[in-house]
Formats: C-alpha cells, structure tokens, sequence
C-alpha cells in the first residue's frame, strides 16, 4: 500500500469481527514501531501482546462495559463537547471502551522504560520518552492499516494503568501509555466522521 493511502485509511475502528493475526504479521507491525524515532536513540520499549482471552477479560475488568444515555449527556455537558462531530465521536466511542478491547484480535501493551519522572515533568524535555512511544505507536497503526487491519486505543484512567502491572506482570520502571486493540473491521464497523481540515489554513508561512 502506497504511504498516502495507508496515512488516508488509517482511521480509529471500534468494531471487529473474529480474526486470527498471525506472528509473522504482528511482528511486521511491531517491527515498523520500532522504526519509530526516538529521543535518546535507545528506544527501550517492549510490547505486551495479549492473545488469551481470559488474560484480556482480567486487564479490562476496570473498564465499564455499559454506559447510559443519561451518562452520555452529562459526559458532553461536563466536558464541554459542544462541537457536533465531536459528540457524534464521543457518542460511538464511549460506550465501546471495553468491547473495541474485548473483541480485538490482539490487545497490546505498549511499554516505555521511564528515565525521567513523566508523570511529573518539570520541563517539555522530560516527556521526551512519552513523547517517543507516541511516534513508535502511530507507525503500528499505521502498519496495521497497511496489512489490512485497523487499530483503537484508550488511555488508562485511574487504576486502570497500575491494574495492568499487576495482572501482566511488567516492571516498575516501565509506564503504559495506552492500550491498543488490533483486528480486523466488521463489515458494518462504524467509522466516525473525521473533523475535517482545510490545509492551507493550518498552514503560517515564515511567521504566525
Ligand atoms: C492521545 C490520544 C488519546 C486517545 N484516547 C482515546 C481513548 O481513550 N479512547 C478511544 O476510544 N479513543 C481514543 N483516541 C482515539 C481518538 O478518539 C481518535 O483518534 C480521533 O477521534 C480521530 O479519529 P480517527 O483516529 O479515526 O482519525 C485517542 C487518540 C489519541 C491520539
């Protein structure tokens, strides 16, 4: 797949049907994070990849599986979501926290060895290696797109991050960025309307 094509298609899938990926391709995909740069040349990440079901079962326990529409509206209200495409992302996506995990081919961990106190920076430098494992999780998705497949992730809240230590087992000195689900779209798997841009606005040329 041409880079364009893959950068245009890639796009967040909460829906998968049943799918089996096998090593050689996961290990295409991990292999094109690991291209990823990095800040201090080292990229000491390594990846959790969660093919047994009653392991994943264990990682999402803290994870609702249902939300309300009442939870819905109070949600947009509370955050200030008054953009309409917005909203119409939230309204997929929240509710599908656990199942976009559950129902993925393959739940991966990524791990990034913290050499500095990220979740207490005291300058932009410090969240270098955060920043990292950003760059080396978006070529995966990007090669999952290229392989046919489609990615989701979350973000940990609460204890969400120091339960998947606890059930997976991972050092104390490597933090979890997100979780990411991989597989294959279901046929009806909803894509939401991406906000759209116009590039040239975003554009300043020499200055602001
Ligand atoms: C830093 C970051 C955090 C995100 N957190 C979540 C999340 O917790 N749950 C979720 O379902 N999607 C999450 N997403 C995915 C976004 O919702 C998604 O990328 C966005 O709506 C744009 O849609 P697209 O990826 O299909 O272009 C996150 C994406 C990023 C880059």
């Amino acid at each position: 797949m041409d880079f364009y094509e893959a950068v245009n298609k890639r796009r967040t899938i909460r829906d998968f049907e049943n799918y089996v990926i096998d090593d050689d391709t996961l290990e295409r995909i991990i292999s094109a994070g690991m291209r990823a740069p990095t800040n201090d040349h080292m990229r000491d990440w390594a990846f959790i990849v969660i093919e047994d079901q009653s392991v994943t079962t264990e990682l999402l326990q803290l994870i609702p599986k249902e939300f309300s529409e009442e939870d819905m509206e109070n949600l947009i209200r509370d955050w200030n979501l008054s953009d309409k495409c917005q909203q119409n992302c939230y309204r997929d996506a929240v509710p599908k926290q656990n199942r976009m995990l559950a129902d993925a081919s393959l739940v991966i961990i990524p791990l990034l060895k913290q050499k500095t106190d990220i979740l207490n920076p005291d300058s932009l430098s410090h969240l270098n290696g955060l920043a990292s494992i950003w760059c080396c999780i978006e070529n995966i998705f990007l090669a999952a797109t290229a392989e046919g497949l489609a990615c989701n992730l979350r973000i940990p809240l609460g204890m969400e991050g120091e339960w998947a230590r606890k059930t997976l087992g991972f050092p104390k000195d490597y933090l979890m960025p997100c979780f990411i689900g991989i597989g294959k779209p279901a046929k009806d798997a909803r894509i939401v309307e991406q906000k759209e841009f116009d590039v040239k606005e975003v554009i300043h040329k020499n200055k602001w």
